[in-house]
């Protein structure tokens, strides 16, 4: 019997929606994308191996009354309420929703809005960057998915396979919430500061005035990653990091890249999550604090 082509459409076209246009695509999936289209219907997409391709997003328009199977959400953190509520009439019952943004809290706010959907949620590590109508992978990462409501299984639905066919490696973690933590320890440190700097990330490392920030940034969210990950010493989590900084340190973070571009900063969801769980801890955390009032008071952040 032929197997039935898996489903994709995409919200949301920005770096990591448009990878991820170009990926199922290429691996014979079936993509469209609903929602408005990006300012730039024509991207320039530059793969890992520097080879380039033109995309016309106006073919992947999804048709009026299109059926969405599979809906990959790939909107910043911060549009995330405005796009599900403008989506919802378009959902049919049975429609999967995948939450892809920077950053934790997001299935609380997709929860409310979509109560009777399966909500599932990733975290991924690629190196992918934006500059006008120039979409660059540049750097080789992982993506990990797990549910995140109740009407998602803890056993993998069918499109982890072709995602993971599409874009590898792609895992599944029935217990997502430790992979989410690991990447807002990563986002939390080198984001934030990138910006206050101006910076690469390598220069995070490089740099001892800016790696010393770094290092404290660090350690102040110890006491808070002992209690959400126990199972990753601090010294585990400094290498981690460290490590990241210097396998991406040619890369403009997200963060600083949508400084850069005059866009609101996903400061919300990374930083404002660390302060909000240190709060409920009753864990001080006055740096992360102070960067994230920095940020606030002088960036267009959200
Ligand atoms: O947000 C980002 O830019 C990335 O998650 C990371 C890992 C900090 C690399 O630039």
């Amino acid at each position: 019997m032929m197997q039935k082509k898996p489903r994709f459409s995409i919200l949301g076209l920005g770096a990591t929606g448009t990878l991820w246009l170009q990926k199922l695509a290429a691996a014979d999936c079936f993509v469209d994308i609903v929602g408005r289209l990006p300012q730039y219907p024509t991207t320039n997409f530059i793969a890992l191996d520097g080879n380039q391709q033109s995309i016309n997003l106006s073919d992947y328009k999804a048709a009026i009354n299109a059926q969405i199977d599979t809906l990959l959400v790939c909107v910043k953190s911060y549009q995330l309420r405005d796009a599900l509520t403008t989506i919802k009439p378009q959902l049919s019952p049975t429609t999967q929703i995948l939450l892809l943004q920077n950053g934790m809290g997001h299935e609380v706010v997709a929860r409310s809005i979509l109560p009777q959907h399966a909500i599932f949620i990733g975290t991924l590590t690629h190196g992918v960057t934006r500059s006008e109508n120039t979409i660059h992978h540049t750097g080789e990462g992982a993506v990990t998915l797990g549910p995140a409501s109740a009407k998602a299984n803890t056993t993998p639905p069918e499109f982890v396979a072709a995602m993971n066919n599409a874009l590898p490696p792609v895992d599944w973690q029935a217990n997502i919430e430790p992979s989410l933590w690991r990447k807002l320890a990563i986002n939390a440190a080198i984001n934030p500061l990138t910006v206050l700097f101006q910076c690469k990330n390598g220069a995070l490392i490089e740099q001892p005035e800016y790696r010393q920030r770094l290092d404290q940034l660090i350690d102040e969210m110890g006491p808070v990653l002992q209690v959400k990950i126990p199972e990753l010493a601090i010294e585990a989590v400094r290498e981690m990091i460290h490590e990241v900084a210097r396998n991406t340190a040619q890369n403009t973070s997200s963060m600083l890249q949508d400084h850069l571009n005059g866009q609101p900063l996903e400061l919300e969801s990374i930083t404002g999550h660390l302060l909000s769980t240190a709060k409920q801890l009753a864990i001080p955390l006055p740096t992360h604090r102070w960067l994230y009032e920095q940020l606030l008071n002088n960036h267009c952040a959200n």
